[in-house]
């Protein structure tokens, strides 16, 4: 693996910790709090569907349970490799996968992405790299490395299609979506509303940009094509093409 030149400057497992202490509850709690949560995992199938062919190579990095790479398996036919700090996260979404489309699972490793070491092993070869409500909680100085390391990995025209939240100065969108989560989650039976309640105080810690500073970083390390392609109150899907060229 090329070195980017760029260092990682903060290891924080603080935020691995939690979904590690919450990896059994976190369907429950992302289909019945978060807003449009399964619509956006739709459009990322969507855009692999649009952009990819069949039995592409991708990584679903920071996988989770494996609800991104289940959407898209449904989807089209793809090869996936799955990538997650947190190993209980990860058994969930491997058990997932293997058990609808074993045919799609071509690896998983369980690394932090603040560490340099989450590449070491794989090849360059990949058509896409998927994340889906994991990049935000990177310092933007890891957050530099990763996608220096993303474009290092991807197949030149491959893409990087990424769903975040975002924050936009003089605007109420990030409050207004965690009012949308709240008025959901005080919806619930009130036992389970209480759990979910608690869920969300210890959900890790997040680093929210601008759409425009993302987008800055992405065509600076050499992404083209960067589009916002689906966006509900602050959280958005940015996607960007490794160039063909060069
Ligand atoms: C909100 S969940 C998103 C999971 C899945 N992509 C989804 O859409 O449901 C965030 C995931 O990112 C992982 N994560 C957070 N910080 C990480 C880091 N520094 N390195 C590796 N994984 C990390 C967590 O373990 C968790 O599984």
């Amino acid at each position: 693996m090329k070195n980017s030149g760029l260092k990682l400057k903060s290891i924080d497992e603080s935020t691995i910790a939690c979904y590690e202490r919450h990896s059994n509850a976190y369907d429950l709690y992302q289909v019945a709090v978060v807003p449009h949560y399964q619509e956006m995992l739709d459009i990322v199938s969507l855009a692999c569907l649009r952009y990819l062919m069949p039995n592409s190579k991708i990584i679903d990095l920071g996988c989770g349970t494996g609800n991104a790479s289940l959407t898209i398996v449904r989807r089209i036919p793809v090869k996936i490799f799955l990538i997650d700090g947190s190993s209980s996260m990860m058994g969930i979404a491997y058990e997932k996968i293997r058990s609808t489309s074993p045919e799609a699972l071509i690896g998983s490793k369980v690394a932090n992405l603040s560490r340099e070491n989450w590449v070491e092993g794989l090849d360059c070869g990949y058509d896409a790299i998927i994340s889906t409500l994991v990049l935000e909680h990177l310092p933007l100085e890891d957050y530099k490395v990763v996608l220096q390391k993303c474009f290092e990995i991807l197949k030149p025209g491959g893409w990087l299609m990424a769903v975040e939240g975002y924050d936009e100065e003089g605007s109420d969108i990030m409050q207004w979506f965690n009012e949308e989560m709240e008025a959901r989650r005080i919806s619930l039976d009130p036992e389970i509303s209480g759990f979910v309640g608690k869920l969300r105080n210890d959900n890790g810690v997040h680093y929210y940009t601008s759409k425009r500073q993302k987008e800055t970083l992405w065509r600076d390390i050499g992404f083209d094509r960067v589009n916002v392609i689906w966006q509900y109150l602050s959280v958005a899907l940015m996607i960007g093409r490794k160039s063909e060229v060069g």
